[in-house]
């Protein structure tokens, strides 16, 4: 059965996108998604990274579900007389698109990305921008932020029709689906839901949570591109056409028997699916599978527009279809299968 989107909690959706997590500064995401989950698991705990990981009790096999918790943004470098900040990038920003976004630290304090005299635009590099908090000095700025400190890209939750724009839908949108499938599951298995960290700066997270829980099958829920927008880079991958199963992105190869067992649980639940091949980018299950002697993994992806912008977009359809098919997938005998090489 599949339900419409208009079911799903999306104001829990939009304080999960509006939560502060740059990559290593994940703390306050764990703090709301445990506050979230608490009831609906019966074991919770953060490792030694900062992974979050809610044990659901089974029986047999055991199933790790990946979502990472961070967010792309900036760190500051240096802080020159005039108040002004210097930064570096923190998992995959364009420099080009940075000139005028406002960036918001912990303490939430705002900022200004400004961008010096440039001769012609190819000048734009890192080094010719800075951030303006609205201090007129070294010693004012330095009682709001310190060098080291992060920031994350400001960019409300909106709704557009049954569209959803927020920043750092990549990846709290994967984190809502692991979190919606959990609360409603009625799988048997013993279930691993790992709320990852540091994914945007290198699968870290998954790598540590992965070995140390060494699953029988890990399915991974992330953001991936579309091709359906004014002349986009080919891809088959549309918004509004249903959840997405990775084939193949940088990271992973996806096995043919989990592609096609994923595939095969979607269409017996009438579940919206297409085929995801993407050509740059990497997520969870890149370094999951590769963890120990090798763990099956798949990933469910929720087509995404303007990924790593402050207004990525996603289609509420694709996310109920997500829900819908980790929770089937949960729930099916695919583990199963693996023991008996029909995967
Ligand atoms: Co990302
Ligand atoms: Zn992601």
């Amino acid at each position: 059965m599949t339900r419409t989107y208009a079911t799903l909690d999306f104001n829990f959706l939009e304080r999960l996108t509006q939560g502060f997590g740059p990559s290593g500064s994940e703390e306050g995401i764990t703090e709301f998604i445990t506050d979230e989950i608490r009831p609906y698991c019966d074991e919770i705990f953060s490792d030694t990274l900062g992974n979050l990981i809610a044990v659901k009790n089974g029986t047999g096999k055991k199933i790790m579900i990946a979502a990472h918790m961070d967010e792309i943004g900036i760190m500051i470098t240096h802080i020159d007389e005039d108040g002004f900040l210097r930064f570096t990038t923190i998992g995959g920003v364009h420099v080009t698109e940075l000139p005028h976004r406002r960036v918001r630290f912990k303490n939430d304090r705002l900022g200004t990305i400004g961008v010096e005299k440039l001769d012609k635009p190819s000048d734009l590099k890192l080094e010719k921008l800075y951030i303006d908090i609205g201090a007129s000095a070294r010693t004012g700025a330095k009682e709001w932020v310190e060098v080291g400190d992060t920031a994350v890209f400001a960019g409300e939750f909106e709704q557009s029709g049954k569209r959803f724009i927020s920043k750092a839908m990549d990846d709290r949108i994967g984190c809502f689906v692991a979190i919606e499938a959990l609360k409603r599951t009625k799988s048997t298995y013993h279930l691993a839901f790992v709320f990852t960290v540091q994914e945007e700066v290198g699968l870290r997270g998954a790598q540590t949570a992965a070995y140390a829980l060494d699953p029988d099958l890990a399915l991974a829920v992330d953001v991936t591109l579309t091709g359906d927008t004014p002349k986009a880079h080919r891809m088959e991958v549309k918004l509004g056409r249903g959840a997405a199963i990775k084939v193949y992105d940088r990271s992973m190869v996806t096995s043919p028997k989990i592609k096609r067992w994923m595939a095969e649980v979607a269409a017996r639940e009438n579940i919206p699916y297409q085929w995801e091949v993407l050509e740059a980018g990497g997520t969870d299950s890149g370094a999951i599978h590769l963890t120990k002697g090798g763990i099956p993994a798949g990933v469910i992806s929720i087509p995404a527009r303007y990924v790593h912008s402050p207004a990525e977009m996603v289609d509420g359809e694709d996310v109920a279809a997500a829900v819908d098919l980790l929770a089937a997938l949960l729930e099916d005998g695919g583990p199963e299968l693996l023991d008996n090489g029909n995967i």
